[in-house]
């Protein structure tokens, strides 16, 4: 059977892409925004919930009732659109912010309106530099087109948006730490609640919302909330943009409705597995999604059948795993990174996280015994549901599935 993509936002970096708001708007852009300023927000936050969104950043919750919590108080809004994009495995925010971002700018414009925000934020992975000259000059012909900044087209609606890159930290993308960031302050996450729709930046209500949710929105406001959650599944509505990585002949950026494809498709769709090894696993949705192994992947990428199977479909991120590379080295390069970007606030996942690296690295390199695998799992119980956010609580979970899967294979896979 032919895979056949299904892009909406990917339509927009096709060809020349829409980096120029010229080409933009040849594609349609800056309509959706027209017609959301005849709006009322409300109806904007009504259409959004009626498409069944959710969120593209990892959690998958669902926008338009994150954007429903936002006070009705006539105080000081502020929309965050977190660009961070540090999931090992994740590089389709960066498709959007070089080639569509007159995209996340309109939608950008269109959720500030609907949440009544008149000052927003992109926070930019430090490493995309080329995607931050693009959106800092589409930025300023947003501006110069009237379409940021006051009265937006004339109507009463005034928004600014500022670019600001991040310093490199995993953390940050972390919706809390990145408000922390934000401010000046150390990248450590908040305690929540309270949630940032309550008291985010600066203590105000706040949206924080990843790039591909923010560019799903003037695709839903020109078509309708009803036609978006047609696509997809009941739970899983839309389309997702997938990265595939990892062991496959042609690495890829594609974008599928969900529900339509399976993870073996999605491998089929890169080429396949790389010449002369044989599958070992996917991790379906970012390091911090526990793997599947080779008989559980035939399963629709969608959030409820990867929830169902002990895992997440999180930032769609698929990595591919074959036999050419030692089990316990890819299971102890991934709990390095955990511990490296670990940002030291509570004892579990500071100490934890490089004690369990360093006997992965022991069984790396052949001195592995039955009873380390004991022992970390018992270092996963250690900081299983005792840490303050959910990095610590995602590496133990990963860590934990595959000595669940995997057992004795991890000594002996070398
Ligand atoms: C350790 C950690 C790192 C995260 N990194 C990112 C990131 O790089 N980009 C992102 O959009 N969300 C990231 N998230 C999720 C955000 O906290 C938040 O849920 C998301 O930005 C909300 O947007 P959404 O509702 O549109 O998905 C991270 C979460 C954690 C716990
Ligand atoms: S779990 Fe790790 S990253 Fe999160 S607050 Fe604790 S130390 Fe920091």
């Amino acid at each position: 059977m032919e895979l056949v993509e299904k892009r909406l936002i990917l339509s927009y970096t096709d060809d020349e892409g829409s980096i120029t708001i010229e080409n933009y708007i040849k594609k349609g852009g800056y309509k959706a925004l027209r017609k959301a300023l005849e709006m009322r927000p409300e109806e904007i936050i009504e259409e959004v919930k009626k498409s069944g969104l959710r969120g593209r950043g990892g959690a998958g919750f669902p926008t338009g009732q994150k954007w429903s919590f936002v006070p009705n108080d006539g105080n000081e809004h502020y929309l965050v659109i977190n660009a961070d994009e540090g999931e090992p495995g994740t590089f389709k925010d960066r498709e959007i912010l070089e080639k569509a971002p007159h995209l996340l700018i309109e939608g950008a414009i269109i959720s500030a309106y609907a949440i009544k925000a008149n000052e927003g934020f992109i926070y930019l992975r430090a490493e995309y530099m080329d995607a931050f000259k693009i959106l800092k000059d589409a930025i300023i012909e947003a501006y110069n087109n009237s379409l940021l900044g006051k009265n937006i087209l004339g109507s009463n609606f005034s928004f600014d948006l500022h670019l600001y890159p991040g310093a490199g930290a995993y953390i940050c993308g972390e919706e809390t730490a990145l408000l922390n960031s934000l401010e000046g302050k150390r990248g450590i996450p908040r305690l929540k609640p309270p949630f940032p729709a309550i008291k985010g930046l600066y203590g105000k209500p706040t949206v924080v919302n990843n790039v591909e949710t923010i560019a799903n929105i003037p695709i839903i406001i020109n078509n309708g909330g009803d036609w978006y959650k047609k696509l997809g599944t009941e739970k899983s509505t839309g389309t997702k943009i997938f990265t595939i990585s990892g062991a496959v002949k042609e690495p890829k950026v594609c974008e599928f409705e969900l529900g339509k494809i399976t993870f073996r498709q999605l491998i089929e769709y890169a080429g396949g597995i790389r010449e002369g090894s044989k599958l070992v696993g996917v991790i379906p949705g970012g390091l911090s999604a526990p793997i599947l192994i080779n008989d559980e992947i035939d399963i629709p990428a969608t959030y409820e059948d990867c929830s169902l199977k002990n895992t997440m479909l999180g930032s769609g991120a698929v990595i591919v795993i074959d036999d050419k590379i030692p089990l316990a080295k890819i299971i102890r390069r991934s709990i390095q990174f955990f511990a490296f970007e670990s940002c030291g606030w509570c004892t579990p996942c500071r100490d934890g996280l490089p004690w369990a690296t360093r006997i992965l690295r022991k069984i790396e390199v052949g001195n592995g015994r039955r009873e380390d695998l004991d022992t970390l799992y018992e270092i996963c119980n250690y900081i299983k549901g005792k840490t303050f956010c959910a990095l610590g609580e995602g590496a133990q979970w990963i860590l934990r599935v595959y000595i669940e899967k995997f057992g004795e294979k991890i000594l002996t896979q070398g």
